[in-house]
This record gives structure tokens, sequence and C-alpha cells, in this order.
């Protein structure tokens, strides 16, 4: 990468609001014989200290590191109405992951992801699809976290700006994770692990794949609150039933 446009990659984060930039490693160095990052044909400009790693994951990342690096975080809009930063809950060595969107009032005041009525429905599906197939699985088996970790405003959806600040610390929970599963909830989650602009409608129930992670597509336990008939209820227990034979099987 030529200085300028690292000059100019650097400026973006730091406007974005990072305060340390992190450089992948090489596949099989040891820290000790790395390369101090962007040593490559001169010396960066001196925008920002440059640290050793993260890429976007350190080596040796874990979830109290990025809890630690989220701070008290300043970095995007959603931190003024905030009262509690919502990082995730549950097993650390969960084989199931559950991504939602963000916190809802409930959620942004106990600091704590899914406890609300969408919680509460997301639990009982989880316990209940699992007990009928014969699974031992109760919610605090699985990890549960956001794309964005502060409430929306009136709940709104995440502005891409949020979710790409806020998903780079998502990415981080699920690399130290590593699941054997990643389960998206509804359209937010699904777009900030797959991308894409196709519905949850016609996703859901298929595999596919984040950094080589098997990810299923389900609806937002909140739209299934909503939802006039029972359909949507139906293929979201079948969603769970294949996701947990996956896993479990
Ligand atoms: N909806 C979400 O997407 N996440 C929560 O934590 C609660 C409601």
């Amino acid at each position: 990468m030529s200085q300028k446009l690292l000059a100019q990659v650097l400026a973006y984060y730091r406007d974005l609001g990072f305060k340390d930039i992190y450089r992948r490693m090489p596949e099989k160095a040891s820290p000790a014989v790395t390369e101090p990052a962007a040593a490559v044909e001169a010396e960066p400009p001196a925008l920002l200290p440059v640290i050793e790693l993260p890429g976007l994951t350190p080596a040796d990342d874990t979830l109290e590191k990025i809890r630690e690096d989220i701070g008290d975080c300043k970095r995007c809009r959603l931190h003024e109405g905030r009262h509690n930063i919502v990082f995730g809950v549950g097993n650390p060595r969960a084989k199931i992951v559950f991504v939602g969107e963000g916190p809802g009032e409930d959620e942004d005041l106990q600091g704590i992801p899914f406890v609300g009525k969408a919680g509460q429905l997301l639990t009982a599906m989880i316990e209940n699809t699992a007990k009928k197939e014969g699974i031992p699985l109760l919610r605090a088996d699985v990890y549960i976290a956001n794309v964005v970790k502060c409430r929306p405003p009136k709940n709104r959806t995440p502005e891409p700006d949020e979710m790409e600040i806020c998903g780079q610390f998502l990415f981080r929970q699920l690399e130290v994770l590593k699941p054997k599963a990643i389960c998206v909830l509804g359209g937010t989650a699904m777009r900030a692990l797959l991308g894409g602009k196709e519905g949850v409608t016609k996703m859901r129930g298929q595999w596919y794949k984040w950094r080589g992670i098997p990810v299923m597509v389900t609806y937002h336990p909140s739209y299934l609150l909503r939802a006039y008939n029972a359909g949507p209820k139906r293929e979201a227990w079948e969603d769970l039933k294949k996701l947990f034979h996956f896993v479990y099987d």
C-alpha cells in the first residue's frame, strides 16, 4: 500500500473514532519476530499510533479485551441515549451464537441482550425446540449478542455507519467464541454478517458462511411477536431444529 493511501486509510479510521490501528499478522509468524506494523517501504505518516495486530482480530483476543476496548464508547451517536452498553451474554464456550439487531428498552436498562418480550420469546424458542428434539440445551448454554451494543433511539434500525463501527466488535466476539454455528435473527444481523439485499423470508432456513462458520438465518423474535398467523413461528421453529441438529447430532 502506498504511503498516500495508507495515510488516507488511517485518517478514515481516526475520523471514525478509532484510537488504535491494528494490523493483521502473517499467518505463522510469532509475535517476537514479526515486523512492526507498516514497516514496508518507509515509516507511516504519524497520524495515529500503529500497534501490532489485531487487523480486525488480535491473535490473543478475549471477550474481556473486547469489552475493555469498547470502553465507555462514544464512537457513534448511539451512545447519546444509552444507559448501558449491552455487550453480550452466555456461555463463552457456546457451540451456538445468536445475533440480534440491538438492545431495546429493557436490554438498555439491564445491560443484558434479549431480556424483554422478544428475549423471552427467544428463550422459549431455544429451550422448547431443544426439549422437543431431545437436545439438552438451555439459553445459558448459548451466547447471545447484538450487532450494535447501544440502544437506537425509539428502537429504530441501526444506520449503516453504526453497524460498521460496532460490527467490528461483534466480529471480534465471534472470532473469539468460534462457535460451531451462528444464528442471525432478522434482517439487520443477516446483513451485518452476510451482506446482500435479500429479505429474511427468502434467506431463512438455509446455511450460509461467515468467515468459514456456518450461519443459519431466521426471523427476529420481535417480528414473530407481531406476525398475524402462525406461519413464520412454525418456520422459525423449523430453522432452529435444523440448527440444533446440525450442531448437536
Ligand atoms: N432485539 C434485539 O435485536 N436485541 C435485543 O437484545 C433485544 C431485542
